[in-house]
């Protein structure tokens, strides 16, 4: 056979094969349908200027819910607020300032949302970083635990007042399947692993803790009304390759680019578990792809998650007042 004949095949077998990937994966995209109204319903979601949070708020405003963007930066955020008061017409859209890396600025914010919100009926815990360097917050905690797992705890602890008095609520935290490769250092829960592979490590292990959290809120909100669950995004196409510098780091965005789901496609499945019908009442659960999966082992030991709930306490320094929101 001559030689551009084969070049030829080669190259259609290749571009055949990208597209087929591309079809299985984008057909294992679960759109949320369901036709639930939120007029008169009060939503907050946290990192919420861009990329998953964004489009979970875009979709709450389509809905008609007041929507409550919690972002760190006000600029981002008002930027995002406008472009969803555009695209939804819905002018009940409000940005409140909450840096999770301080647990200051936490307790002001959900102080401020307690007393100035008349409810609150979704909570979208769904701010979190990703790999970064092994640094400390203000509060002397692993930025990348507290960011992702002890901000979003005392976050959620703040507003259950405030949840309970609208209930049926829910409270919905996104995790990652990552969690599955995630490890609980009982004893060790703000040191960073310290490896090669820390930093991917580190990550995990916060979105593990995620469900943990996700385990015993569940059990202490029982017969509260109040729901907790956790959702997987999917493969998400997020900006942190904005620029890519390497040849390897260009050809890893090429790639996601090709594969990964958009940030839209992204937010479907904590739309879901945050409005769908079909799943009223069910709480303690984890969702990928819009479809209830069991928890990695470690989030079914009620011991561990009560050990981690305990932990956690003390490291956001819960105080016996701040506590008081499970009594009544
Ligand atoms: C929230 O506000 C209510 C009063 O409306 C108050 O009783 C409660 O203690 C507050 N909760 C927190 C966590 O500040």
């Amino acid at each position: 056979m001559e030689a551009w004949l084969i070049t030829l095949i080669v190259i259609l077998c290749v571009i055949f094969t990208i597209l087929f990937v591309k079809y299985y994966f984008v057909m294992k995209i679960k759109w949320d349908n369901s036709a639930t109204c939120l007029v008169g319903k009060t939503v907050l979601i946290t990192g919420s200027n861009i990329g998953i949070g964004y489009n979970t708020a875009l979709d709450f405003a389509k809905r008609g819910a007041r929507v409550i963007l919690a972002c760190r930066n006000q600029e981002k955020a008002e930027d995002a607020r406008a472009k969803i008061v555009d695209a939804t017409g819905n002018s009940n859209v409000v940005v409140k300032i909450v840096d999770l890396s301080s647990l200051n600025s936490i307790r002001k914010f959900t102080k401020e949302i307690n007393e100035t919100e008349e409810r609150l009926d979704i909570l979208v815990n769904n701010a979190g970083i990703g790999c970064n360097d092994h640094s400390y917050t203000v509060d002397g905690l692993s930025l990348t635990m507290q960011s992702n797992h002890f901000g979003p705890f005392l976050l959620t602890i703040l507003l259950i007042d405030l949840l309970k008095k609208s209930s049926p609520s829910r409270i919905v935290t996104v995790s990652s399947d990552l969690a599955f490769i995630g490890k609980i250092n009982i004893n060790d829960l703000n040191r960073p692993v310290g490896t090669i592979f820390a930093k991917a490590l580190d990550y995990s292990n916060t979105k593990l803790c995620n469900l943990l959290f996700t385990t015993e809120l569940a059990k202490k909100l029982d017969t509260t009304g109040v729901t907790a669950n956790a959702v997987h995004p999917g493969a998400v196409q997020t900006d942190f390759l904005k620029q890519p510098k390497t040849f390897w780091l260009k050809m890893l965005k090429i790639s996601m680019k090709l594969f990964y789901r958009t940030t839209e496609a992204g937010a479907q499945t904590s739309i879901y578990v945050s409005v769908s019908k079909d799943i009223e009442g069910i709480t303690g659960s984890f969702y990928i792809d819009c479809k209830k999966t069991s928890m990695p082992r470690s989030a079914q030991n009620a011991d561990l998650c009560r050990k981690l709930w305990e932990k956690s306490e003390e490291f956001v320094k819960l105080t016996a007042e701040e506590k008081q929101c499970f009594k009544h």
